[in-house]
Protein backbone atom coordinates (compact mmCIF):
# COMPACT_ATOMS: atom_id res chain seq x y z
CA UNK A 1 0.00 0.00 0.00
CA UNK A 2 1.33 3.37 -1.18
CA UNK A 3 0.76 6.77 1.25
CA UNK A 4 0.12 9.86 -0.87
CA UNK A 5 2.22 12.81 0.06
CA UNK A 6 -1.20 15.34 0.55
CA UNK A 7 1.05 18.52 0.04
CA UNK A 8 -2.64 20.08 0.26
CA UNK A 9 -2.44 19.38 3.61
CA UNK A 10 0.97 20.25 5.27
CA UNK A 11 0.99 23.66 2.96
CA UNK A 12 -2.23 24.03 5.19
CA UNK A 13 -0.55 23.33 8.24
CA UNK A 14 2.41 25.66 7.18
CA UNK A 15 0.12 28.57 6.28
CA UNK A 16 -1.23 28.23 9.77
CA UNK A 17 2.02 29.05 11.38
CA UNK A 18 2.63 31.56 9.33
CA UNK A 19 -0.03 33.51 10.02
CA UNK A 20 0.23 33.15 13.98
CA UNK A 21 3.03 34.84 13.35
CA UNK A 22 2.08 37.07 11.47
CA UNK A 23 -0.45 37.71 14.57
CA UNK A 24 2.45 38.42 16.94
CA UNK A 25 3.70 40.76 14.79
CA UNK A 26 0.67 42.67 14.33
CA UNK A 27 -0.10 42.22 17.74
CA UNK A 28 3.75 43.88 18.99
CA UNK A 29 3.26 46.47 16.44
CA UNK A 30 5.86 45.16 13.97
CA UNK A 31 5.87 45.39 10.15
CA UNK A 32 3.46 42.96 8.18
CA UNK A 33 5.02 41.66 5.60
CA UNK A 34 4.48 42.37 2.44
CA UNK A 35 4.36 40.54 -0.83
CA UNK A 36 4.60 41.54 -4.32
CA UNK A 37 3.89 39.66 -7.64
CA UNK A 38 4.41 41.41 -11.32
CA UNK A 39 2.71 39.45 -13.97
CA UNK A 40 3.17 40.21 -17.46
CA UNK A 41 0.39 39.47 -20.41
CA UNK A 42 -1.84 36.66 -19.83
CA UNK A 43 -0.93 33.17 -19.88
CA UNK A 44 -3.25 31.10 -18.10
CA UNK A 45 -1.15 29.30 -15.96
CA UNK A 46 0.80 32.09 -15.27
CA UNK A 47 -2.29 34.01 -14.40
CA UNK A 48 -3.29 30.68 -11.87
CA UNK A 49 -0.38 31.06 -10.16
CA UNK A 50 -0.62 34.52 -9.47
CA UNK A 51 -4.10 34.82 -8.42
CA UNK A 52 -3.11 31.74 -5.67
CA UNK A 53 -0.38 33.64 -4.63
CA UNK A 54 -2.56 36.61 -3.49
CA UNK A 55 -5.21 34.43 -2.12
CA UNK A 56 -2.51 32.74 0.04
CA UNK A 57 -1.35 35.95 1.06
CA UNK A 58 -4.78 37.29 2.17
CA UNK A 59 -5.12 34.24 4.19
CA UNK A 60 -1.90 34.04 6.11
CA UNK A 61 -2.85 38.45 6.60
CA UNK A 62 0.14 39.56 4.80
CA UNK A 63 -0.06 42.68 2.25
CA UNK A 64 0.29 41.90 -1.04
CA UNK A 65 0.51 43.66 -4.15
CA UNK A 66 -0.16 42.90 -7.86
CA UNK A 67 1.68 44.79 -10.63
CA UNK A 68 0.16 43.69 -14.38
CA UNK A 69 1.47 44.62 -17.24
CA UNK A 70 0.85 43.58 -21.05
CA UNK A 71 3.04 41.87 -23.20
CA UNK A 72 4.38 44.93 -24.91
CA UNK A 73 6.10 46.24 -21.97
CA UNK A 74 9.78 46.96 -22.72
CA UNK A 75 13.21 45.36 -20.90
CA UNK A 76 13.98 48.56 -19.76
CA UNK A 77 10.51 49.36 -18.52
CA UNK A 78 10.27 46.52 -16.43
CA UNK A 79 13.93 46.74 -15.31
CA UNK A 80 12.35 50.43 -14.01
CA UNK A 81 9.41 48.91 -12.08
CA UNK A 82 11.72 46.12 -10.43
CA UNK A 83 14.14 48.96 -9.13
CA UNK A 84 11.36 50.91 -7.52
CA UNK A 85 10.19 47.24 -6.14
CA UNK A 86 13.94 47.11 -4.51
CA UNK A 87 13.69 50.58 -3.37
CA UNK A 88 10.52 50.15 -1.61
CA UNK A 89 10.60 50.07 1.55
CA UNK A 90 7.11 48.59 2.47
CA UNK A 91 7.74 45.69 0.12
CA UNK A 92 9.89 42.86 1.87
CA UNK A 93 9.76 40.12 -1.09
CA UNK A 94 8.72 40.30 -4.57
CA UNK A 95 9.03 37.83 -7.36
CA UNK A 96 7.96 38.19 -11.45
CA UNK A 97 6.27 35.58 -12.56
CA UNK A 98 7.76 33.72 -15.55
CA UNK A 99 8.22 33.15 -18.21
CA UNK A 100 8.68 36.12 -19.87
CA UNK A 101 7.77 37.35 -23.48
CA UNK A 102 10.69 36.71 -25.60
CA UNK A 103 11.79 39.86 -26.13
CA UNK A 104 12.95 39.88 -22.51
CA UNK A 105 15.75 38.22 -21.01
CA UNK A 106 15.04 36.47 -18.11
CA UNK A 107 18.45 36.09 -16.86
CA UNK A 108 18.83 39.97 -16.58
CA UNK A 109 15.34 40.45 -14.76
CA UNK A 110 15.93 38.05 -12.23
CA UNK A 111 19.74 39.54 -11.77
CA UNK A 112 17.85 42.98 -11.41
CA UNK A 113 16.04 41.95 -8.11
CA UNK A 114 17.57 42.93 -4.44
CA UNK A 115 18.70 38.97 -3.59
CA UNK A 116 17.18 40.35 0.00
CA UNK A 117 13.91 40.83 -1.65
CA UNK A 118 14.26 37.59 -3.95
CA UNK A 119 11.22 35.87 -2.27
CA UNK A 120 11.54 33.01 -5.10
CA UNK A 121 15.06 32.61 -4.66
CA UNK A 122 16.24 32.52 -7.89
CA UNK A 123 19.17 35.17 -7.60
CA UNK A 124 22.47 33.84 -8.40
CA UNK A 125 23.36 35.12 -4.92
CA UNK A 126 20.88 33.13 -3.53
CA UNK A 127 21.65 30.44 -5.85
CA UNK A 128 25.27 30.76 -4.82
CA UNK A 129 24.77 30.56 -1.17
CA UNK A 130 22.72 27.75 -1.33
CA UNK A 131 25.11 26.11 -2.91
CA UNK A 132 27.68 26.73 -0.23
CA UNK A 133 25.53 25.80 2.74
CA UNK A 134 24.95 29.91 3.68
CA UNK A 135 21.56 31.31 4.52
CA UNK A 136 19.53 32.50 2.37
CA UNK A 137 16.29 32.04 0.15
CA UNK A 138 16.03 28.95 -1.54
CA UNK A 139 14.19 28.35 -4.75
CA UNK A 140 10.51 28.11 -3.69
CA UNK A 141 10.01 24.47 -5.12
CA UNK A 142 13.12 22.69 -3.99
CA UNK A 143 12.21 24.19 -0.61
CA UNK A 144 8.93 23.13 -0.84
CA UNK A 145 10.07 19.21 -1.74
CA UNK A 146 12.46 19.14 0.92
CA UNK A 147 9.81 20.28 3.49
CA UNK A 148 7.47 17.17 2.51
CA UNK A 149 10.64 14.98 2.50
CA UNK A 150 11.03 15.71 6.21
CA UNK A 151 7.53 16.06 7.27
CA UNK A 152 6.84 12.60 5.98
CA UNK A 153 10.23 11.33 7.76
CA UNK A 154 11.45 9.71 4.38
CA UNK A 155 15.19 8.56 4.76
CA UNK A 156 17.22 10.63 2.01
CA UNK A 157 20.35 9.22 3.84
CA UNK A 158 22.82 7.10 1.41
CA UNK A 159 19.49 6.74 -1.17
CA UNK A 160 19.60 7.06 -4.74
CA UNK A 161 18.00 9.93 -6.00
CA UNK A 162 17.02 10.69 -9.69
CA UNK A 163 16.15 14.04 -11.06
CA UNK A 164 14.55 14.51 -14.35
CA UNK A 165 14.90 17.42 -15.33
CA UNK A 166 17.77 19.91 -15.10
CA UNK A 167 15.78 23.60 -14.98
CA UNK A 168 17.63 26.30 -13.10
CA UNK A 169 14.47 26.75 -10.79
CA UNK A 170 13.57 23.10 -9.98
CA UNK A 171 15.94 20.05 -11.20
CA UNK A 172 19.26 21.75 -10.84
CA UNK A 173 18.91 23.53 -7.22
CA UNK A 174 16.90 20.49 -5.83
CA UNK A 175 19.42 18.06 -6.64
CA UNK A 176 22.06 20.12 -4.77
CA UNK A 177 19.81 20.27 -1.86
CA UNK A 178 19.19 16.27 -1.75
CA UNK A 179 23.11 16.34 -1.82
CA UNK A 180 24.16 18.15 0.65
CA UNK A 181 24.82 17.35 4.27
CA UNK A 182 21.88 16.37 6.49
CA UNK A 183 19.95 15.38 3.47
CA UNK A 184 23.03 13.03 2.56
CA UNK A 185 21.23 11.59 -1.33
CA UNK A 186 23.61 10.30 -3.84
CA UNK A 187 22.22 12.16 -6.83
CA UNK A 188 21.81 11.72 -10.39
CA UNK A 189 20.20 14.53 -12.63
CA UNK A 190 18.79 12.68 -16.12
CA UNK A 191 17.89 15.37 -18.93
CA UNK A 192 16.92 15.67 -22.63
CA UNK A 193 20.08 14.16 -23.49
CA UNK A 194 21.13 11.04 -21.17
CA UNK A 195 20.88 7.82 -22.49
CA UNK A 196 19.28 4.73 -20.87
CA UNK A 197 16.88 7.11 -18.96
CA UNK A 198 14.82 4.35 -18.42
CA UNK A 199 17.81 2.14 -16.73
CA UNK A 200 18.91 4.73 -14.58
CA UNK A 201 15.51 5.68 -13.20
CA UNK A 202 14.46 2.50 -12.54
CA UNK A 203 17.20 2.07 -9.83
CA UNK A 204 16.03 4.95 -8.39
CA UNK A 205 15.23 5.37 -4.23
CA UNK A 206 13.61 8.38 -4.71
CA UNK A 207 12.22 9.95 -8.17
CA UNK A 208 11.83 13.94 -8.17
CA UNK A 209 9.57 14.15 -12.26
CA UNK A 210 10.21 18.17 -13.68
CA UNK A 211 10.24 18.20 -17.03
CA UNK A 212 6.77 19.23 -17.72
CA UNK A 213 5.82 15.91 -19.96
CA UNK A 214 2.45 14.41 -19.00
CA UNK A 215 3.12 10.96 -17.98
CA UNK A 216 6.86 10.64 -18.60
CA UNK A 217 7.47 8.58 -15.40
CA UNK A 218 5.85 5.18 -16.19
CA UNK A 219 5.26 1.80 -13.92
CA UNK A 220 7.92 -0.11 -15.80
CA UNK A 221 10.55 2.82 -14.98
CA UNK A 222 9.75 2.48 -10.77
CA UNK A 223 11.43 0.31 -8.72
CA UNK A 224 8.93 -1.37 -6.38
CA UNK A 225 8.96 0.97 -2.86
CA UNK A 226 10.35 3.75 -4.54
CA UNK A 227 8.99 7.65 -3.54
CA UNK A 228 7.89 9.59 -6.04
CA UNK A 229 7.94 13.07 -6.67
CA UNK A 230 6.12 14.78 -9.21
CA UNK A 231 6.60 18.36 -10.13
CA UNK A 232 5.12 18.15 -13.08
CA UNK A 233 2.04 20.96 -13.88
CA UNK A 234 1.33 20.63 -17.19
CA UNK A 235 -2.52 21.84 -18.07
CA UNK A 236 -4.39 20.19 -21.05
CA UNK A 237 -7.91 20.84 -21.57
CA UNK A 238 -10.65 18.74 -19.63
CA UNK A 239 -14.31 18.64 -20.54
CA UNK A 240 -14.55 17.38 -16.57
CA UNK A 241 -13.73 20.66 -14.96
CA UNK A 242 -15.24 24.03 -14.83
CA UNK A 243 -12.17 25.77 -16.09
CA UNK A 244 -11.75 23.63 -19.22
CA UNK A 245 -8.62 22.40 -17.94
CA UNK A 246 -6.84 20.46 -15.56
CA UNK A 247 -3.25 19.94 -14.45
CA UNK A 248 -1.42 16.82 -14.85
CA UNK A 249 1.98 15.76 -14.07
CA UNK A 250 4.93 13.79 -15.28
CA UNK A 251 3.95 10.63 -13.40
CA UNK A 252 1.55 8.36 -15.03
CA UNK A 253 -0.26 8.05 -11.30
CA UNK A 254 -2.62 5.09 -11.58
CA UNK A 255 -0.38 2.51 -12.61
CA UNK A 256 3.06 4.28 -10.73
CA UNK A 257 1.31 4.54 -7.51
CA UNK A 258 0.73 1.09 -6.70
CA UNK A 259 4.69 0.23 -6.75
CA UNK A 260 5.39 2.93 -4.35
CA UNK A 261 6.20 3.55 -0.88
CA UNK A 262 5.13 7.46 -1.38
CA UNK A 263 3.65 9.35 -4.17
CA UNK A 264 2.67 13.56 -4.69
CA UNK A 265 -0.63 14.08 -6.39
CA UNK A 266 -0.44 16.30 -9.07
CA UNK A 267 -3.11 18.71 -8.27
CA UNK A 268 -2.18 18.89 -4.39
CA UNK A 269 1.14 17.35 -4.03
CA UNK A 270 4.36 19.75 -4.36
CA UNK A 271 2.40 22.64 -5.98
CA UNK A 272 1.15 24.01 -2.71
CA UNK A 273 4.10 23.41 -1.19
CA UNK A 274 5.64 25.66 -3.78
CA UNK A 275 3.43 28.68 -2.78
CA UNK A 276 3.79 28.30 0.92
CA UNK A 277 8.03 28.49 0.42
CA UNK A 278 7.11 31.82 -1.58
CA UNK A 279 6.03 32.80 1.48
CA UNK A 280 8.38 31.93 4.16
CA UNK A 281 10.94 33.29 2.78
CA UNK A 282 8.90 36.66 2.90
CA UNK A 283 7.88 36.13 6.60
CA UNK A 284 11.94 35.51 6.99
CA UNK A 285 12.37 38.96 4.32
CA UNK A 286 9.84 40.68 6.53
CA UNK A 287 11.50 39.74 10.14
CA UNK A 288 14.97 41.05 8.98
CA UNK A 289 13.74 44.66 8.91
N1 LIG B 1 6.82 30.05 -13.22
C1 LIG B 1 6.64 28.74 -12.90
N2 LIG B 1 6.98 28.53 -11.61
C2 LIG B 1 7.38 29.71 -11.11
C3 LIG B 1 7.84 30.14 -9.83
O1 LIG B 1 7.98 29.36 -8.86
N3 LIG B 1 8.13 31.46 -9.73
C4 LIG B 1 8.01 32.33 -10.76
N4 LIG B 1 8.33 33.61 -10.57
N5 LIG B 1 7.59 31.98 -11.96
C5 LIG B 1 7.28 30.66 -12.13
Amino acid sequence: MYTIIDGKKIASEIKQEIAEEVAKLRIAGKKIPHLAAILIGNNGSSETYVANKVKDCKEVGFKSTLLRFGNEITEAVLLDKIAELNNDSDVDGFIVQLPLPGHISENKVIEAIDPKKDADGFHPVNLGRMMVGLPGYLPATPFGIVELIKRFRIETSGKKCVVIGRSNIVGRPVSILLSQKGMDATVTVVHSRTKNIKDIVSQADIIIAAIGSPAFVTAEMVKEGAVVIDVGTTRISSAETKSGFKLVGDVDFENVAPKCSYITPVPGGVGPMTRVSLLRNTLIAAKKD
